[in-house]
């Protein structure tokens, strides 16, 4: 039997050891919370994009009685970003939640498809999106989305 172990480097930083930069899209993501259309879950999601320009797109979680109508706050952001500016590549992601009068302790979790929707622009690109998850106890820096997504199906395969 072979055994294949994946292994992933997860940074916890404080927001005061991040760039200036990434502190201002961490930020950004906070804010993006407020836009938030939850009524059914009342969980505020807010996402900051920074595309290779330095250009921030913002977006947040949009819900609908359909319930699987509804969107999440990174492909939001992430597809805005793509329709406004197609020639750049996304370079960094923040993602905030807030919930019950506050944001989470632990660091927000992306969900599979945001991961998956995220990835196809780092094969698109052919570069990696560093993403920071926010929590109040702590940031998660990760260098790209594929160590969110392990074993991933990037369509490389399809002929
Ligand atoms: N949600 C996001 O927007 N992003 C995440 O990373 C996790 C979940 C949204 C979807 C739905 O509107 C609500 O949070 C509860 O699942």
């Amino acid at each position: 039997m072979k055994e294949i172990n994946v292994n992933v480097a997860i940074k916890v930083v404080m927001p005061d050891e991040l760039t200036a930069d990434d502190r201002e899209l961490v930020e950004r993501a906070k804010a993006m919370t407020r836009t938030s259309y939850s009524p059914y879950s009342h969980f505020q999601v807010g996402a900051a994009l920074r595309l290779a320009d330095g250009s921030v797109y913002g977006g947040s979680n949009q819900e609908n009685a359909a319930f699987p109508v509804g969107l999440c706050a990174e492909r939001t952001a992430f597809f805005y970003a793509q329709a406004q500016a197609p020639e750049l590549a996304p370079v960094a992601i923040a993602i905030a939640a807030f919930t019950g009068g506050k944001f989470l302790e632990k660091p927000i979790s992306p969900c599979g498809m945001c991961r998956q929707a995220l990835l196809e622009a780092e094969t698109r690109y052919g570069q990696p999106i560093r993403v920071m998850l926010y929590g109040e106890s702590g940031i998660y820096v990760v260098n790209s989305v594929r160590d969110l997504l392990p074993l991933t199906f990037d369509g490389s395969e399809m002929i």
